[in-house]
């Protein structure tokens, strides 16, 4: 056949564009654009029909956990390369970027690159990347930023709080400073870990130790303080920075006012602070552990509307899951790692950070129609491309460059639904938006021209080993030329 695969009658949208039109797929790669009705139907080993379904760029998830080791020694990760991918290409996703975290103990990264590549070979549903997380940059880890660089890899990640992880802020600048000489864009964990540990403190000693004093633990305060240090640490530098997992009107304040001065600031948010409150923290007995993240869920409604404002407006350039899996009833370590036998109220302080949600994202965010469509696949899709070096070949589908990595939707022709986990493809035993309503969902997701999940005939279809590393370029946004800053002097 001429082609391998034909998507046709549908109403594409790019970030840039939405139009009727059929894409002919070859080889793995977006082979053509052509008005709906020329094509020959006959001339693809596979037909399908796109009438009344949105056509996507398939979901980038630039910010996922899996099978990562115990660093901070609380919590087992819950999914590894194989369920998270899984879970992942369920809700439309075809490429997420994981981290491979440094051990403090090793002076190198290469450690944790090598480790990471290996639990994602040949068992990852999806394509892949890694982002770097360095929890010691010594001399040794900054002098491979290079190599890093030959190796496919152009991010990093790092953390202002979390006793295992938290840098000094000269050893925020000495990264930030190496990665504007490598070209690598520096992920900055925005909370100040010494005032929420001092906070923690404080609440232990009063024995308020419920899920729900995690959130008293760090008010936004603690978030807008970083934040508006990493944007100073940033500046100083002048070398891109994102903000990961905002969840502060505060902090996105900050953040856009930066950008407005042209500081190369961007930032993420996450669906966890468009739909969960504080409340959910709050659940009857130890149910709120399992909104337990950090930043955490903020106050109601006004906080989830200013994000929401956030991402139309563009100081958000985009929007990830944090998927960050640990088990509820873990028979190793405990309920949700704080309840044990000789704990058994559990304290706030002991319960792993994160949720999982590599699977709800799309659908969730698509279901609430508060973004225009293009905006949708601009935050989900095209952007993440962008600012970790994956486009044109992901977040776009330009012919002969682009992979043929899709995510279609039929909007009109879907029955409300209300999210239960049963119907997730991760390895968690529970989900935060268990009971939310959501109206849409995909019905395919295809990555290189191979449909991996089809909704009404099998579910997920894909393999396992399927998903390959892609070698990344620098940040589109990395290569614009910055005002000079004198590095010489250095
Ligand atoms: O609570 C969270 N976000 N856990 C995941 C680790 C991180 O900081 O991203
Ligand atoms: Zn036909
Ligand atoms: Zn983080
Ligand atoms: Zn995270």
């Amino acid at each position: 056949s001429a082609y391998d695969c034909l998507i046709v009658n549908g109403t594409v949208v790019t970030a840039s564009d939405t139009a009727c039109y059929d894409i002919a797929i070859k080889d793995g790669k977006v082979a053509l654009l052509a008005p709906t009705g020329i094509l020959d139907h006959n001339a693809a080993k596979r037909v399908i029909d796109a009438e009344g379904a949105y056509v996507m760029p398939g979901g980038i998830d630039a910010h996922v956990h899996l099978a990562e080791p115990q660093l901070f020694g609380k919590g087992r990760t819950a999914d590894d390369f194989t369920t998270g991918s899984r879970s992942a290409i369920g809700g439309g996703t075809t490429t997420i970027i994981a981290f491979a975290p440094q051990d403090k103990r090793d002076e190198s990264l290469l450690p944790a690159l090598e480790e990471t590549s290996l639990k994602a070979l040949n068992s990852t549903y999806c394509d892949y990347s890694f982002h770097l997380l360095i929890s010691n940059p010594s001399p040794v880890a900054l002098d491979e930023f290079t190599l890093l660089r030959d190796r496919g890899i152009s991010s990093v990640k790092i953390y202002m709080t979390y006793e295992a992880l938290q840098l000094r802020d000269n050893q925020i600048l000495d990264v930030l400073l190496r990665a504007r000489q490598t070209g690598i864009t520096t992920m900055i964990h925005a909370e100040n870990g010494d005032v929420l540990a001092w906070m923690t403190a404080k609440l232990e000693e009063q024995n308020l130790l419920a899920p729900k004093y995690h959130a008293t633990s760090r008010p936004q305060l603690v978030e807008t303080e970083a934040t508006n240090r990493a944007i100073a640490l940033g500046q100083l530098i002048n070398t891109p920075i994102l903000i990961v997992h905002v969840s502060s009107p505060s902090a996105a304040e900050l953040i856009r006012n930066a950008q407005t001065r042209g500081i190369p600031v961007y930032a993420e948010t996450c669906p966890q602070y468009l739909f969960l409150t504080r409340d959910d923290l709050d659940k009857p007995g130890f149910e709120g552990a399992k909104c337990v993240c950090s930043p955490p869920p903020r106050e109601g409604k006004q906080d989830h509307e200013q994000i929401w404002k956030g991402l139309q407006n563009g100081t958000f350039t985009i929007l990830s899951s944090d998927h960050c899996p640990f088990f509820y009833d873990d028979s190793e370590i405990g309920k949700k790692g704080a309840i044990t036998e000789d704990a058994p109220v559990g304290r706030f302080k002991y319960i792993p950070n994160g949720c999982p949600g590599v699977e709800t994202r799309l659908p969730l965010v698509m279901s609430e129609k508060r973004l225009p469509v293009q905006k949708f696949v601009e935050v989900t899709s095209a952007n993440p491309a962008k600012l970790y070096g994956l486009y044109p070949k992901k977040g776009a589908l330009i012919p002969g460059v682009s992979d043929a990595d899709l995510v279609i939707w039929y909007p009109d022709s879907m029955q409300p639904f209300s999210i239960t986990n049963d119907l997730l493809h991760h390895n968690v035993d529970y989900t935060p938006f268990e009971g939310r309503m959501v109206s849409q969902w995909p019905r395919y997701t295809l990555i290189r021209g191979e449909v991996v999940w089809d909704r009404d005939n099998g579910g997920i279809v894909g393999k396992p080993g399927y998903g390959q590393f892609i070698k990344r370029e620098r940040s589109v946004w990395a290569s614009a030329e910055l005002p000079a800053w004198n590095v010489e002097d250095f």
